[in-house]
């Protein structure tokens, strides 16, 4: 059946039954977020940030209110209470990762981004070392460079296909054959784009890792709609951040490490409870094992008993259901958008990356075109939505990567950019690519999404139509 008759819940139901099975998420929808039907509001920026349950704040200010927590540096009883439930949580996200205590640690960080420069400024970059990195990364991941280039090791970026905005399995076997036998390697890779919701091959983290790399999957835009089983996979490093998943608390992620990679890293520098001792006079410090030598300074002790409970929030629903519903609604609106015609036949949305649900979340890319055929604006498509009462987000959403690739723009014009203008802001380069902006409108969907949600985005595309 194609989905262009598909205009009524009932008529979706029909051609998709699999949605019942995840009949469970409606009910959720309308008792832990109801507050997006009582504003109205379509929330579409998953991949931004996820949202959180009534019941994951219940929780956790009842923790709170009905207990005493001290700073768990210190000894004392409130401390040590702290300390139950910080190890509580790290034992728990180990847990929902099926990561092996022996093999893998948990670090808090501040977001993914702190997970990912954790791994950058100690890794034992040198010269003769590689950074090899894919076209499509977040700029976390792309900043891990200037550590690699400052100690002298090889920078080397995998290009993606500009059609479906894949890797080149060829291109990626030649450049993780060639590693010195002895050198240093980093190979860094995010299991999901963030922005055209592409799934790298996962496959690849065993094949660089017989090859001498180490890896470090940024899986930050893959775990919120997706199992990643550390039991399968083995990544040496694996960064996170924990309100994509389930939206509460901001402002703690997690490095995911194998205890003999973390072992290979060396600190620039050590912080209030990363020693076991440091001297004042003497000079020295000694940086405590395991994950305790990477925790910079007090870790979110109130907060981190909220990522239990998001966690137990996230297993109770299932991920494989919320997996299961998204597929299905990005199915539908990848097929029902790139069937919008203007009058004159033209079409109005060009999607980027896979057309269909084989290798992708539910992370759509897009830009809209007018009935002559000239590109609308993302930041006036974006604008238009927020009128709607609709969040998406516009931009390139700090992948510049996957923005040039779709936009043709060669490594030679990017470098001229640099050479020529100095700093200047986004919104001030994209005007002087004049047409030829890197970037996109995009709709990410996510743990409360409804198919009422992709109807109000469809309807509102539909407002662009002449
Ligand atoms: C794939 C990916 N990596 C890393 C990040 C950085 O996450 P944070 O801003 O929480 O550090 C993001 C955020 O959008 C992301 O999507």
């Amino acid at each position: 059946m194609t989905s262009a008759r598909i205009d009524s819940l009932d008529a979706f139901r029909a051609a998709y039954p699999a949605y019942d099975e995840t009949a469970a998420l409606d009910a959720l929808r309308a008792s832990e977020y109801v507050r997006l039907d009582a504003e109205g509001h379509v929330y579409l920026d998953y991949t931004g940030g996820g949202l959180y349950a009534e019941s994951q704040l219940r929780a956790h200010l009842e923790l709170l209110r009905t207990h005493i927590f001290g700073n768990p540096h210190s000894c004392n009883p409130t401390a040590q209470a702290a300390t139950v439930l910080c190890e509580g949580a790290r034992a728990e996200v180990l847990r929902y990762f099926h990561a092996n205590p022996q093999e893998y640690t948990a670090i808090f960080t501040l977001n993914a981004s702190g997970a990912l420069k954790l791994v950058g400024e100690a890794f034992p970059f040198a010269v003769g070392g590689r950074y090899l990195l894919t076209v499509d990364n977040h700029n976390s991941v792309n900043g891990i460079r200037e550590f690699a280039r400052a100690r002298g090791a090889e920078v080397t970026y995998l290009p993606i296909n500009a059609d479906d905005l894949r890797l080149d399995p060829q291109a990626v076997a030649a450049q993780l054959d060639r590693l010195e036998p002895g050198a240093t390697g980093l190979f860094a890779y995010p299991a999901q784009s963030n922005f055209s919701g592409v799934q790298h091959d996962l496959r690849l983290i065993a094949t660089a890792q017989a090859s001498g790399w180490a890896v470090l999957l940024d899986a930050a835009a893959f775990v919120p709609t997706n199992r990643l089983d550390l039991s399968i996979w083995r990544p040496d490093f694996v960064s996170i951040s924990f309100y994509k998943m389930f939206g509460y608390p901001t402002g703690i992620g997690v490095l995911l490490a194998r205890r003999e990679s973390l072992a290979r890293l060396r600190r620039p520098w050590f912080a209030g409870g990363t020693i076991t001792i440091a001297s004042a006079q003497g000079g020295g410090h000694f940086l405590a094992a395991g994950e305790t030598g990477f925790e910079d300074g007090t870790i979110s002790y109130l907060g981190l008993p909220a990522v239990t409970i998001g966690l137990r929030h996230l297993e109770a629903i299932g991920i494989e259901q919320i997996h299961r519903r998204v597929t299905l609604l990005a199915g539908w609106l990848l097929g029902e958008l790139a069937e919008l015609r203007h009058g004159n036949g033209r079409p109005l949305v060009m999607i980027y990356g896979p057309r269909d649900t084989d290798r992708r979340g539910g992370t759509l890319a897009m830009n809209f075109y007018d009935a002559a055929g000239e590109r609308i604006d993302f930041r006036a498509v974006e604008q238009r939505a927020s009128e709607a009462q609709i969040s998406l987000r516009s931009g390139c959403f700090c992948n510049p990567g996957v923005g040039e690739v779709i936009n043709g723009l060669s490594g030679e014009e990017m470098t001229a950019y640099f050479h020529t203008f100095g700093p200047i802001s986004f919104d001030a380069f994209i005007n002087r690519l004049a047409g030829r902006a890197t970037g996109a409108v995009r709709v990410s969907l996510g743990i409360a999404s409804t198919f009422a949600d992709a109807q109000r985005f469809l309807a509102f595309a539909r407002t662009l139509l002449s």
